[in-house]
């Protein structure tokens, strides 16, 4: 492989499922258990919010005793190790990648430990159980948490910072996403518009698999870590 400037990583939910995460649109995935639009909407939340956080907190339990795996760590190794500009961006609502110790790191959709409150906007580590009577860390208000996602509808964070370094990027790696939902869905677009080589790694192909220059089929703990090593050798 030629040796890249600037490398920028997608990642969804297909990295953590060999962690024991569920992901959202695979056999028994989460939204074949739930209606998207009960839990992962703002409609659904003033509908009724406890439905809404008795999902997150579910979510937020099912992550105890949850590790990363060798896909994480092959990724947290090549920003360590590669001599470029890197950007990892998740979909993802799990640490696994911070834990894994991943830095340059976006939370596209948020994340599961952190709550946000709609009085004062401040967003706050948040490990247990939320409810509508939780009181907000940051300015003691009740009734104003919600978990800190991003909702089916809203703008995902740090788009800006995401635009520059697509536009910047001479290599994009999609991993374990179905390439479903936009404006994630568009960055294999972005990053061929400014001539980057694009490589996909997923389980099977993708919705946007067409997009990318490469596919590389298989499970994201054996991909993912033979893909970094034939990066930082050069092959
Ligand atoms: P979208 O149109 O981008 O995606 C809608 C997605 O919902 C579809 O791609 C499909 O995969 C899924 N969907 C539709 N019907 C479904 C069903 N019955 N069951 C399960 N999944 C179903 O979403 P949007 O409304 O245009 O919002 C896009 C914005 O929302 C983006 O900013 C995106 O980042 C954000 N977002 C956040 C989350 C999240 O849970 N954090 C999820 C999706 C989108
Ligand atoms: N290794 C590699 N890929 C895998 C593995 C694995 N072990 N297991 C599953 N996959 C792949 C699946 O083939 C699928 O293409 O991961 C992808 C998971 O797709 P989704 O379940 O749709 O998850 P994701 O693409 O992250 O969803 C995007 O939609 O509902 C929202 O907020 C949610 O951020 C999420 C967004
Ligand atoms: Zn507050």
């Amino acid at each position: 492989m030629p040796a890249y400037k600037s490398i920028v990583i997608l990642t969804g939910a297909g990295i953590s499922a060999e962690s024991g995460v569920d992901t959202f649109r695979d056999k028994d995935g989460i939204w074949s258990k739930v209606d998207y639009r009960d839990v992962a909407t703002p409609e659904g939340f003033v509908r009724d919010a406890a439905r809404v956080h008795d999902f997150y907190n579910q979510r937020r339990r099912g992550m105890k005793g949850v590790r990363p795996n060798a896909a994480h760590t092959a990724l947290a190794r090549l920003e360590r190790e590669f001599s470029g500009a890197f950007l990892l961006v998740t979909q993802n609502i799990d640490d696994l990648h911070e834990r894994a110790g991943s830095a340059s790191l976006v939370h596209m959709h948020g994340e599961l430990g952190k709550a946000l409150c709609q009085a004062c906007e401040q967003s706050s580590p948040w490990e247990k159980d939320m409810s509508v009577l939780s009181q907000c860390p940051a300015c003691g208000s009740i009734g104003y948490l919600r978990p800190d996602v991003v909702w089916f509808g809203e703008m995902p964070y740090q788009m800006e910072r995401i635009g520059t370094a697509l536009a910047q990027c001479d290599l994009f790696v999609s991993i374990g996403t179905s390439g479903n939902v936009y404006p994630a869905a568009g960055f294999v677009g972005e990053a061929r518009f400014s001539g980057a080589r694009t490589v996909e790694l997923n389980l099977e192909p993708s919705d946007g698999h067409s997009s990318f220059d490469e596919a590389i089929l298989g499970k994201a703990t054996e991909i993912v870590p033979a893909f970094v090593e034939r990066l930082l050798s050069g092959r």
